[in-house]
């Protein structure tokens, strides 16, 4: 406990010395550094995953929200599910509301996601509707186009990045899943169609593929840099790749993620860590879990730091107590799993302090980088006290 108190003293001391890492960071009058204020320093986005119940006006968790977050990704409410009951018909008042609340806040916002075959993807009245039709390949690719205009048009302007495509390899393989409603009814390359409605849709936002449980399986990996290299071959209208970086079976190995990020990068994609929570049941063997974790945090922060593409994360859920993973057979089973920067209560863990001093640590030379750096820590050092 005492060394958790007090290693942002440490760092500061460090940061004093001649040679240590230098940075100019705008942390404002109190000089203690936010996330989002940390991540401009470093030149990336700093985003959260959430539900318009976080959002309420005066409430606790939104004010934290809006202090810390640069980016702001609807976690369910922009899915196809989420958005149409029944065919023909939409309802966007919970996106609305996450959309209005990341203009309101100088947040740029992700939509996540036009196309999903996983269940929680699509509505449930889509597989009755195209396999009852006479032709229900027309009728689906109908479907997808009257989805991307009704919704990627809707937010065009709005939206800065989609996430077109989501998860279209087979969860613990390496081919295109084959028992998703859209490889059953167009084949693998409907991949190539949903970029090409979307790019109809809305030309102004840029174009994700967004994948799961790679970043610990180098087959699955391999297989999604073949896709995305044969998408740009193709000329099919992507601009980027995001790892979901959910860690819940191993820990973030940092040079393994540096290279797949940095493998993208080079296919002249850019990149995004898009929903990364790390649970403390990974580092139940240490003698200080949460510094483990911590630890394991700066390493993915660290890892995008290294690669230019990686232009921005994205964690899971604000606190402790809204992650999925509790919900997650068979991760539930370790509940709480407590995978966030925030706990219960909606305190900042140590994970939250060792992203600022990644983000903050991003060299810049000269004596008022390294002042700012060491007010900053100061901040961190203050707020720790109780
Ligand atoms: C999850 C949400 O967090 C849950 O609330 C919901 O019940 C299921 O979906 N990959 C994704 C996300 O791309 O959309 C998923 O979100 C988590 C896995």
């Amino acid at each position: 406990m005492l060394a958790e108190r007090f290693a942002p003293l440490a760092l500061l001391v460090a940061c004093l010395l001649p040679g240590a890492a230098q940075a100019v960071a705008d942390c404002g009058s109190d000089f203690t550094c936010s996330l989002r204020e940390a991540a401009a320093h470093a030149g990336i986005y700093f985003g959260l995953a959430t539900k318009p119940s976080a959002l309420g006006t005066g409430s606790p968790s939104a004010a934290v929200i809006a202090r810390e977050f640069s980016s702001l990704t609807p976690e369910n409410d922009m899915k196809w599910s989420a958005l149409s009951e029944a065919p023909g018909v939409y309802d966007f008042t919970r996106s609305d509301s996450l959309a209005d609340f990341a203009a309101a806040h100088d947040m740029r916002l992700r939509g996540h996601t036009l196309f999903w075959g996983r269940p929680n993807g699509p509505p449930q009245w889509i597989d009755a509707t195209v396999s009852s039709a006479p032709d229900p390949a027309a009728t689906l690719r109908g479907l997808m186009q009257e989805h991307a205009q009704t919704v990627a048009g809707r937010y065009a302007g709005r939206i800065e990045t989609w996430d077109v495509v989501n998860e279209p390899l087979e969860l613990l393989g390496a081919g295109i899943d084959a028992d998703t409603l859209f490889t059953r009814v167009l084949g693998e390359r409907w991949v190539d169609e949903a970029f090409h409605l979307a790019a109809v849709a809305d030309p102004g936002a840029l174009r994700f593929l967004n994948e799961t449980n790679v970043e610990s399986n180098p087959a699955k990996f391999e297989a999604l840099l073949a896709l995305a290299g044969r998408l740009v071959a193709d000329q099919v209208p992507i601009d980027g790749v995001g790892l979901q970086a959910h860690f819940l079976q191993a820990r973030p190995n940092r040079a393994q993620l540096e290279a797949q990020l940095t493998a993208l990068g080079d296919l002249g994609l850019l990149v995004e860590l898009t929903e990364l929570d790390i649970p403390l049941y990974l580092f139940a063997a240490d003698p200080e879990p949460l510094q483990a974790q911590a630890a394991a945090y700066a390493d993915v922060v660290n890892a995008c730091l290294a690669v230019p593409a990686c232009r921005g994360i994205t964690v899971w859920g604000l606190t402790d107590a809204d992650t999925w993973v509790d919900s997650l057979f068979p991760f539930s089973i370790a509940r709480p799993t407590r995978p966030l920067l925030f706990d219960e209560a909606l305190a900042p863990k140590p994970a939250y302090d060792a992203v600022v001093a990644a983000l903050l640590a991003v060299p810049e030379p000269g004596p008022a980088a390294q002042l700012a750096l060491g007010l900053a820590l100061l901040g961190a050092f203050r707020r720790q006290r109780p």
